[in-house]
């Protein structure tokens, strides 16, 4: 078996390596730099990073949401290095943010997702996300996409890296 990734939390010197990786799975839909910094800055235990052999291989970002009366959080970046995909690697990095997610408290994690990514959608519903709404134009660009939650008391297992 492929040696597993070390999962961990980003630094700030890695933040140029995962600005990149971003563009390079999202596009022009990727968070700048500016943008990583401080979402490092808001949550760095949420900023989580796979790293093999020195290189970012992927990156998962989850951020608090503070709306009135809900304890949830939002999955807002996922992803893996092209050449690394299919070897379980976005799986653990979902399943360790989620469970640092439940650390604080957050029993609630939002998504959205592209209807037809279906690597992310194979991926976040065999985790236990479920699909709420499709809406139509979420983010003005004229794709739709679906809002999925995850709920930690849904009793899916998080695998770790370690078991
Ligand atoms: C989605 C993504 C993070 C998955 O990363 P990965 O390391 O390849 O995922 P894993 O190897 O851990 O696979 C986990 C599960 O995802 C699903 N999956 C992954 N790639 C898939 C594919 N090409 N087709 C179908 N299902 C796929 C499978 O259910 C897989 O479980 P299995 O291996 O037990 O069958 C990666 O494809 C990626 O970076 N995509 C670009 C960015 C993106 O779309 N992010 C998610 C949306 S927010």
């Amino acid at each position: 078996m492929a040696e597993m990734p070390e999962i961990r939390q980003a630094t700030v010197a890695e933040l140029a390596d995962l600005a990149r990786l971003e563009r390079d799975a999202y596009g022009e839909h990727a968070f700048p730099p500016t943008a990583l910094r401080q979402m490092f800055d808001i949550a760095p235990t949420l900023l989580i990073v796979a790293v093999k052999d020195d290189e970012l291989i992927g990156h998962a970002i989850v951020l608090p949401s503070v709306s009135d009366g809900v304890r949830e959080a939002w999955f807002v970046a996922l992803a893996v290095r092209s050449d690394m995909r299919r070897s379980g690697t976005g799986r653990l990095l979902s399943s360790e943010v989620l469970r640092r997610a439940v650390g604080h408290g957050y029993e609630t994690v939002m998504m959205t997702m592209e209807p037809g990514n279906t690597a992310g959608r194979a991926l976040s519903e065999s985790l236990g996300f479920v699909t709420n709404e499709q809406a139509g134009d979420y983010f003005e660009d004229g794709v739709p996409r679906l809002v999925m939650s995850w709920q930690a008391a849904s009793g899916a297992s998080l695998p770790t890296p370690f078991g």
